[in-house]
Parts: C-alpha cells; structure tokens; sequence
C-alpha cells in the first residue's frame, strides 16, 4: 500500500485508498448512476506519453485507479484507450472481491469499451478474461465488424440518433438497466468529451504526478 495523506476533514498521515472511495457519499440510484472519472495528467495537462498514461503516473495514481475500479459496477473506457493501452480484463484483489460480494455487486466490474469503428481485434487480450466484454457501437459500425466480435463480446449500439458516434446517454441508461449504478470512465479524452457534452459526469479524480525532485 502507498502512504497516501488526507488533509480535510481531518488529518489522516496513511489512508486506505479503497476506504476511503467506498465510503464516499454519492447520491446514485437505479435511475441516476454516478459516473467518476479518473484521469492522471502531466502538470502541463498532456494525457500521454508516447500513446501511454503509464509513463505519466506513479504509485498513489494507480492506487487510486485500483481503489476507484474495486468500487466500480462498471469501468467504460473508449476504444482508442483500449487499443493504445492494451488493456486485459478487470481484476481485483481476492480481499475486493470479498468486500464487493458483502455489498450485493458482482465480483469484477463489467468492462465496457466504446467504438464507432468496431475497430478491436477479437484476439486482444481485452476479449481474453472469463467474463464477457460489452462493446457499445455507434450505429454506423460495419456490419462485418459487429459480427466478428459478436463471438468474444457482448455486441450493443448506444443511439441511434448520430451514425458515427456512441451516444453517452444512451450507455449510462443500458447499464443502468442492468443495474448497474456506479460508473467509472476511464478515458480517453476523446470518450470523456462525449460524457462531458451530455452533463454526465458526476465526480473528477485527476491525479498529477510529481517525481520527486532531489532532497
Ligand atoms: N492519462 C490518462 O489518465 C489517460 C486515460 C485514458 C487514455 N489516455 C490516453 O489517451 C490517448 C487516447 O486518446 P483518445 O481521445 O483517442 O481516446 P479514446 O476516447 O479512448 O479513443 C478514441 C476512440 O474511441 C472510440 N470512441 C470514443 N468516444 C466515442 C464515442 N462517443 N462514440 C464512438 N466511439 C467513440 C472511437 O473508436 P473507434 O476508432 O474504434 O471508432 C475513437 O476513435 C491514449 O494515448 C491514452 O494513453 C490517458
């Protein structure tokens, strides 16, 4: 565990990250999930290194990210993410797991990945995991496309009210109807613009890394 400090409402010097986001009040329901969105950034706001977060983030960052994730119902991240940071599927540690089964969610969060394209190879590690990956595509996505990943995924179009892009809206209501009310966007920014046009982001979690500097 990395020590990390809270300063308000009282000085706590090391927290429990995973403690301190799942006792956090949010006032979410069947009907109105609450979407957090998690993202690290350079202190110059760059999102990226070379295609990769990973370079941008230290410790306390992927603490938070895997504290915010164990919260989770389900993690959406879109499907430039996906391919530039090779994501697997979700996991949690086995003390999470527990934790999650005790409140009534499941065990790991559902992975939803955004595309207008379709454009995800069916042999990805992100099709790899023991439970299914939702894909929610944009209306226009290429018929043969969809049919391929139908095989590894669990195939949905978000809207149909614009061709080219999955609508925010229309992804929060799905799952929300399969219940699912505590929602984590994981980027990219291209993704988070969409959620932040429909008024669907309810909570920030930005982290800004600084190495440290000599003593
Ligand atoms: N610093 C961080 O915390 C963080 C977090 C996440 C990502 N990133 C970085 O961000 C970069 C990627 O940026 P990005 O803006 O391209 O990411 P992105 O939003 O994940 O990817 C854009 C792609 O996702 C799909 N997409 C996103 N929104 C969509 C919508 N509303 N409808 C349909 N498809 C949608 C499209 O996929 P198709 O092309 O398949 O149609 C689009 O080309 C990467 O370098 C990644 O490392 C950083």
């Amino acid at each position: 565990m990395v020590a990390m400090q809270q300063v308000w409402p009282r000085f706590v010097p090391a927290v429990d990250h995973f403690e301190v986001y799942e006792q956090a009040s949010r006032p979410h329901s069947p009907e109105r999930p609450w979407v957090m969105l998690c993202m690290i950034t350079s202190v110059d706001g760059s999102v990226s290194v070379q295609g990769r977060s990973g370079p941008l983030g230290g410790p306390v960052d992927w603490a938070v990210l895997s504290a915010l994730r164990g919260c989770a119902d389900a993690i959406v991240v879109g499907a430039g993410t996906a391919r530039s940071e090779d994501y697997g599927p979700p996991s949690v540690t086995a003390e999470v797991r527990e934790r999650r089964l005790a409140r009534g969610q499941e065990a790991v969060p559902l992975l939803a990945v955004v595309s207008g394209r379709g454009d995800l190879d069916p042999a990805a590690r992100l099709f790899a995991g023991p439970e299914r990956v939702r894909l929610y595509l944009a209306a226009a996505a290429p018929a043969s496309r969809r049919e391929s990943l139908a095989g590894v995924a669990d195939v949905r179009t978000a809207g149909d009210r614009t061709a080219e892009a999955a609508e925010a809206a229309a992804i929060i209501a799905d799952l929300a109807a399969g219940g699912r009310s505590l929602i984590l966007l994981e980027g990219g920014p291209r993704l988070n613009a969409a959620f932040a046009a429909a008024d669907l982001i309810d909570e920030f979690c930005i982290t800004r890394w600084l190495p440290a500097g000599p003593a």
